[in-house]
């Protein structure tokens, strides 16, 4: 298996390769990979890749990973409701 092969965002299945494609046609963030690759919009929201993005992007783009601005958030794919937000148990 080749390096560019290498499935970095599991839920939208997108690969080391298809991330640093969006580097080089212009992708100058976390954002504009993600509305280039949809790494980081699948289920998990980015929980799982977006760490991975943004070594992969401050790597190629010689940044340092704390330098880079942060994804928008999405709201949670589940509702939640205001009491479990507020630290109180939903039950
Ligand atoms: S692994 Fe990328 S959105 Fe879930």
């Amino acid at each position: 298996m080749k390096d560019k092969d290498l499935i970095v965002c599991r839920c939208e299945e997108v690969t080391k390769g298809e991330i640093l494609e969006a580097i080089e046609q212009g992708a100058c963030s976390i954002t504009g990979i993600k509305r280039r690759t949809r790494a980081g919009m699948g289920l998990c929201q980015g929980k799982t890749c977006q760490k991975l993005v943004e070594r992969i992007f401050a790597k190629e783009t010689g940044s340092k990973p704390e330098e880079l601005l942060p994804c928008t958030d999405r709201p949670p794919v589940r509702p939640v409701s205001f009491r479990v937000l507020g630290g109180g148990n939903d039950e």
